[in-house]
């Protein structure tokens, strides 16, 4: 089972949704359906399947359905047909009192604005979470200061949001979500207001976040590179469709159509792969190593270390937080990574 599972989801807006979704899974598309019902496709037959510990990314252009995706996920959008399912629960099938109690323990959201409190502070705005779901203030001030060092705005506890940067007050926000410490975080264009120094930072700590806590996070985004640097898995949106799912590398190497191809064909490979996509398991590797080794860590991006090989001619020893060796890089992968097209499933995800 896994953690989140979106199956056969249709979701159409207007007057008399039930009514058009025969007409939708006839495989009208969403212009007939918008022309002749003046009814909007929102999402047309989506399934997907989140595990858990994974970041999947959920891409497209503006209007494509990526919130009213995220959206079911939560049920704060009902699907017009098809089901959703979180750690078991069939979210449809929960009464109200439930549905409250769903929201507040088993995930949280972080949006593209903040959303923060105007007049509490950034401790009480981190430890807002928790006072919904009723901790006392000592325990909540405890957990959000843990979360604030985490995300570096120790210091800036007591400050209000208008006292912050855009970037700080996304922090706050993220910190947020973490403290109330849900196995899932929902993250619509999180990061899309920032400008791009920060959004890359931003981008950088919460990978670095995740390969502690490892939650299951549903991120959206409209933008590729974000998606590859951030996506373990990709699910790529058009006009309400779900036109390709894959891992960075499969949706880099094997764009499914035109649409993929557009965003794809500009893409800095060097910026958004990250060494345990493209290594060769250690249990597998079978090639002959250099004397010269390098050690990397599994989630640096190639443009992080490829200076340093390429002086060295050395090959690269991928290892996880507590040292302990994943897989070897050599020159044979980075080029392939770099410099080949659609290469036949090369690098298949190798999970
Ligand atoms: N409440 C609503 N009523 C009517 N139509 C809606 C509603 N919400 C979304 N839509 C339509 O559904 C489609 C998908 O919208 P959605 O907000 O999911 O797009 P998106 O991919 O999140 O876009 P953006 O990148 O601009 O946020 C759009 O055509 C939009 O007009
Ligand atoms: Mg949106």
């Amino acid at each position: 089972m896994s953690k989140i599972e979106i199956k056969n989801v249709y979701k159409i807006f207007g007057e008399n949704p039930e009514k058009i979704l025969p007409m939708v899974q006839k495989g009208a598309t969403k212009e007939e359906i918008l022309e002749e019902t003046g009814h909007t496709i929102g999402l047309d037959n989506v399934s997907i399947n989140v595990e858990e510990g994974e970041t999947f990314v959920c891409m497209g252009l503006s209007g494509s359905g990526k919130s009213t995706l995220i959206r079911h996920i939560n049920r704060l959008i009902d699907p017009t047909s098809g089901q959703v399912s979180v750690e078991g629960t069939n979210v449809m099938e929960l009464n109200e009192k439930n549905l409250i109690d769903f929201r507040r323990h088993r995930m949280s959201m972080v949006f593209q604005r903040f959303g923060l409190f105007p007049h509490k502070t950034v401790i009480q705005n981190v430890g807002y979470g928790l006072e919904v779901q009723g901790k006392k203030i000592d325990e909540r001030n405890k957990i959000a200061m843990e979360k604030i060092e985490a995300v570096g705005l120790n210091g800036f506890e007591h400050q209000y949001p208008n006292q912050l940067s855009g970037g700080m007050q996304q922090r706050v926000g993220l910190a947020r979500a973490l403290a109330t410490n849900t196995s899932i975080m929902l993250m619509d264009e999180a990061f899309s207001a920032l400008d791009p120094l920060i959004r890359s930072d931003m981008q950088k700590q919460l990978i670095d976040l995740q390969a502690q806590l490892k939650k299951t996070i549903v991120f959206i985004t409209h933008d590729l590179d974000e998606s590859l640097r951030l996506g373990d898995h990709i699910g790529i949106l058009n006009d309400g469709k779900l036109v390709q799912v894959g891992t960075p590398i499969d949706i880099i190497m094997n764009p499914a159509d035109d649409y993929v191809s557009a965003f794809v064909k500009d893409v800095n490979r060097a910026k958004v792969i990250k060494a345990k996509i493209i290594m060769v398991s250690a249990n597998k590797f079978n090639g002959s190593k250099n004397i010269n080794t390098i050690k990397v860590n599994e989630d640096s991006f190639i443009d992080e270390f490829l200076p340093k090989v390429c002086l060295t001619q050395a090959t690269i020893e991928v290892v996880d937080k507590s040292g302990n060796i994943k897989g070897y890089i050599t020159d044979k992968e980075l080029s392939t990574a770099l410099t080949k097209n659609h290469s036949n499933g090369v690098f298949k995800s190798q999970k």
